[in-house]
């Protein structure tokens, strides 16, 4: 399946170089795609587009976001979430209509430090402000309660035995995005219902990053004890 990622950051690169393996053709989408040899990413993690592109092989491709969306049968937002919503208007909504759209992104204001603050918190969410801007489009917000390492390898820790939520108001694209987390290799998929229950999820981050900090710093993993 021909995936097209929106973002260039750690989430969108390890995702991509992931699917890339796992046989999906894809494209990451940027502002400029002619810039390939500045870093994307933070800190010792940060790594250019060409390097992405020699280390993903010939099925990989850099595009505009626009480009890159209309490519994909499925779509990815890796974006910095103060941005999601302009960047998706930019790539307007015949590159996306009645596409899945799985949606990796935080509310983070990057204007503010540590604790983290969210811009959109309890009574509404990213994922529900997308999907109102996007009606056509199957939004389902996933892999956004963990790190992008633990995202495409879940055994990283606790030999891979916790929780991925889901949701979404649209139950086929939430079929095909389980089956997508299950190639990454995830067993313990919760649906949590419709696209309003992005707020808690979203909200996660919050104590998420305090464990991390707390453990300084450690890959963390939520497990929902039944
Ligand atoms: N980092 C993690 O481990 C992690 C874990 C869970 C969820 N998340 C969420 O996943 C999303 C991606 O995170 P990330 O750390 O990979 O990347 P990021 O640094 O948050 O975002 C990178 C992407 O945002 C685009 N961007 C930034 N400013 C822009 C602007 N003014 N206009 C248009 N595009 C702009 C960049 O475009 P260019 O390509 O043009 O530079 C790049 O593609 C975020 O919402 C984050 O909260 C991250």
């Amino acid at each position: 399946m021909h995936i097209g990622i929106l973002g260039t950051g750690i989430v969108g690169q390890t995702l991509g170089l992931r699917l890339v393996q796992l046989g999906h053709p894809v494209m990451l989408g940027t502002r400029d795609p002619a810039q390939l040899d500045e870093p994307k990413g933070r800190g010792p993690d940060a790594r250019t587009l060409r390097t992405w592109l020699a280390l993903a092989g010939s099925a990989a491709s850099v595009g505009t976001f626009r480009e890159a969306a209309a490519s994909g049968e499925l779509v990815i937002t890796a974006l910095s979430g103060v941005v999601s919503l302009e960047v998706l208007q930019t790539v307007g909504e015949a590159s996306l209509h009645g596409k899945t759209l799985l949606d990796t992104s935080n509310p983070i204001d990057v204007s503010r430090g540590f604790p983290l603050t969210l811009f959109v918190k309890d009574t509404d969410s990213l994922g529900e402000i997308l999907q109102r801007a996007f009606p056509t489009v199957r939004l389902v917000k996933t892999l956004n309660t963990m790190t992008a390492a633990l995202m495409v390898n879940p055994h990283l820790v606790g030999h891979g035995d916790h929780t991925v939520f889901v949701s979404g108001n649209d139950a086929q694209a939430k079929a095909q995005v389980a089956e997508l987390l299950r190639e990454l290799g995830w067993h313990d998929i919760l649906d949590l219902g419709d696209i309003a229950t992005a707020r808690g999820t979203e909200m996660m981050l919050s104590i998420g990053h305090a464990v991390m900090r707390a453990l300084s710093p450690a890959e963390i993993a939520f497990k929902v004890v039944r």
